[in-house]
């Protein structure tokens, strides 16, 4: 039976006969005996091996080197170096795979662009290895958070023919050559398709049949923007929630992301500490503020009023009606409010078609959360309910009827206030852990020009 790394480091006790199954990190040799780092990506810190010349299996020991595929057989004792609890006195060893010395992950130090390059490899370093752990987790810890609060998950479909965010920002599917376009009835399904940009469509169906529910999936945008917030294939996880408004929506917005620091200090504990040493000192701090303190929220308008009145220059300008610019967002949440900031209220121009409008006529019940560092990690809205007015909705912003039959049906029959949002996971990876760059907290990143792996 093979004993994770993470185990026998938890251990209460000594153990008797432990088998480590992982990868050499580091090898040293001294008079007699050898070191061995040994790491299984169950855990961030490595397991010593302490193997005396007159282990089985030794005579191999000049071939254990970095990044090599070992088995360590052996007796967890109590470690006599500073910094460890425990280690593992080496009863028999075995090379199961060798590395050899092109070995990419030698040395430490090594940029995260060149680590992006050899994106198969990098879950082995140390960095990775934390970044997608925590992956895992705050993935569990999604699924916990709205399962506990009786939400039902819903898979909607990855090929759509519908445009929810009406960005034209979609890949399109085809199994047509030559001009896709010429006879699109011929194609698979009879119809243009598209990968989807957001499960939300599909998602109010069920909301409105089964009160509370909320996607988590792969999401789609061949929107060219090279920037170190956008991928071409990220995950959403988009919540709705029948007989709710835009408060309700921002409530669990609010809660949501907040429930995700907590789980995160509570949870990825050692990972964090990895993070805050290498990659932003004060992740820890920060998550902190965001689990204790409350969101601030302010109108669009008034956000446009602060940025217009900041006396700071940005490169994009600042007008009512314009949509806010990563730049403004960052100035809002990291420079005037210092606190994760709800804009709420935008011009209804410049949203799409199925928000709700607000008495004022000008305004729609949209809401965007801004977190310190990214920028907008939620966008969400009350849906437009009334039949009337989403048909409006619709004819100003050009989109056919004919193509919105079933979704304009939620509204002929028993139509609820609805709400709900969209939060982009790689994104609230970014702001819990740190890292800078969404390619570097996502398996093997999507981006324009970039489909390697
Ligand atoms: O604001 P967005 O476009 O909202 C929607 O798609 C709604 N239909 C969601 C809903 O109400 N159910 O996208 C939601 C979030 C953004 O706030 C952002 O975090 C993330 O998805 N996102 C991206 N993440 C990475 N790369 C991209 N290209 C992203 N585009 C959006
Ligand atoms: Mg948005």
């Amino acid at each position: 039976m093979r004993t994770l790394v993470k185990h026998a480091l938890a251990a209460a006790e000594p153990q008797k006969n432990l088998t480590i199954k992982g990868w050499v990190r580091t090898r040293r040799d001294s008079k007699g005996f050898s070191f061995l780092e040994v790491n299984d990506g169950s855990c961030l810190t490595s397991l010593q091996a302490v193997v005396d010349a007159n282990t089985p299996g030794y005579a191999d020991i000049a071939r254990f080197t970095t990044g090599a595929a070992v088995v360590v057989e052996g007796d967890l004792v109590a470690s006599p170096a500073a910094g460890q609890k425990w280690e593992l006195k080496a009863t028999r060893i075995e090379l199961v795979g060798e590395a050899d010395p092109t070995y990419p992950l030698q040395k430490k130090g090594h940029t995260m662009e060149f680590l992006r390059t050899i994106a198969h490899l990098r879950p082995r370093s140390n960095l990775f290895g934390a970044v997608f752990r925590t992956r895992s987790r705050l993935a569990f810890a999604v699924h916990q958070f709205f399962q506990e609060r009786d939400f039902v998950y819903v898979h909607t479909p990855i090929i759509t023919a519908s445009d929810c965010e009406g960005a034209g920002e979609m890949f399109r599917v085809t199994t047509l050559k030559g001009n896709i376009d010429e006879k699109p009835s011929t194609d698979f399904f009879g119809k243009p398709t598209f990968l989807t940009v957001s499960g939300q469509l599909e998602g109010e169906t069920f909301a409105c049949a089964l009160s509370n529910i909320y996607t988590f999936g792969p999401t789609f945008r061949a929107e060219n923007s090279n920037t170190a917030r956008h991928a071409a294939e990220f995950w959403m996880i988009e919540p709705e929630m029948a007989f709710c408004d835009l408060q309700g929506d921002m409530d669990l917005g609010e809660a949501f992301i907040k429930a995700m620091a907590k789980y995160m200090l509570e949870h990825c504990a050692e990972d964090l500490t990895l993070f805050a040493r290498f990659v932003d000192k004060g992740v820890q701090e920060r998550l902190r503020f965001v689990v204790e303190r409350p969101f601030q929220r302010v109108p669009y308008a008034q956000a446009i009023e602060i940025l217009k009145s900041s006396g700071h220059k940005f490169e994009y300008p600042v007008d009512y009606g314009l949509n806010l610019q990563s730049e403004h967002e960052r100035f809002l949440t990291e420079e005037h409010f210092k606190s994760p900031v709800t804009v709420f209220n935008y011009p209804r121009e410049i949203k799409p078609f199925y928000m709700r409008l607000n008495d004022d006529a000008k305004t729609v019940t949209a809401m965007d959360v801004l977190v310190p560092g990214i920028g907008e990690v939620i966008g969400g809205a009350q849906r437009e309910e009334r039949l009337d007015q989403l048909r409006d909705n619709m004819r100003c912003q050009k989109l056919r009827e004919e193509d919105y039959g079933w979704y304009l049906d939620l509204r002929r029959y028993g139509a609820v206030p609805h709400a709900g949002f969209g939060a982009g996971f790689e994104r609230l990876l970014m702001f819990l852990t740190g890292m800078a760059n969404i390619r570097d907290v996502i398996p093997f990143a999507r981006t324009p020009g970039n489909a390697e792996f």
